[in-house]
């Protein structure tokens, strides 16, 4: 298979539902993962995963705009180290936004290695570069320090709390492509501060 791209340590490539399930389930049924994800639920049964995996693949088809989310490979052990994501963000009814959010969930093992940061570096380039966008979010639970930690270490500007995604309260993380001039494009540019539209 091809991968979307490699790092220095990693390969980012799409999920192989049948191979790469029992490794995924290590992920999302860790609550110290899940805590900060969603609604916070973890996936209870490797064949639940599974599903989830072939869902998660199918939509990104449909979708067959170059965004999703892929697997994040370590190049040394072959291992699945996590997820790294694209794609656009919802508002409060799953509407689409046409705004793009880069996301990160890592195995509890592979936390405090850099990983979020190296795969987030590379998906933002590949959001940048290869899909055009010209402005890249991150959407993270206020308490959620780590991820706020990776915004910071992709230089990603903070742009303080948002409720126009998910519909609940975020803080929001921007970072305009190279040459881009920031506060041009882009929703939370649109409007000071708080990070977005009034609806
Ligand atoms: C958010 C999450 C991905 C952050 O993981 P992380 O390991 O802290 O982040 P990184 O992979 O970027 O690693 C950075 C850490 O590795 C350390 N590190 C070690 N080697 C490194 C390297 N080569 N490069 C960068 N950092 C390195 C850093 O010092 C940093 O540790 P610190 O925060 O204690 O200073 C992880 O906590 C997670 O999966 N949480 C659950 C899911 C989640 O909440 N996702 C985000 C939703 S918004």
């Amino acid at each position: 298979m091809t991968p979307l791209f490699e790092t220095e340590r990693l390969i980012i490539r799409t999920w192989i539902p049948e191979s790469d399930a029992e490794q995924a389930f290590k992920i999302y049924n860790d609550p110290e993962v899940t805590y900060f994800l969603g609604n916070g639920a973890r996936v209870p049964t490797i064949k639940l995963q599974h599903q989830r995996l072939i869902e998660n693949i199918e939509r990104s088809r449909r979708r067959n705009n170059g965004t999703g989310s892929w697997a994040i490979v370590d190049k040394q052990t072959t291992t699945i180290v996590g997820t790294i994501l694209l794609k656009e963000l919802p508002d409060q009814d799953g509407l689409p936004t046409h705004d793009y959010e880069v996301g990160w969930h890592l195995r509890r093992a592979s936390w405090g290695k850099g990983y979020a940061t190296e795969a987030g570096q590379g998906m933002l380039k590949y959001g940048f570069n290869i899909l055009n966008l010209p402005v890249i979010y991150a959407v993270v639970k206020p308490e959620n320090h780590a991820s706020i930690r990776v915004t910071q270490r992709l230089n990603m500007k903070p742009m303080g709390q948002t409720k126009n995604y998910y519909g609940i309260e975020l803080l929001l993380f921007q970072l305009h492509a190279p040459g881009e001039k920031s506060g041009e494009r882009g929703a939370a540019s649109r409007e000071q501060g708080a990070g977005g539209r009034e609806r």
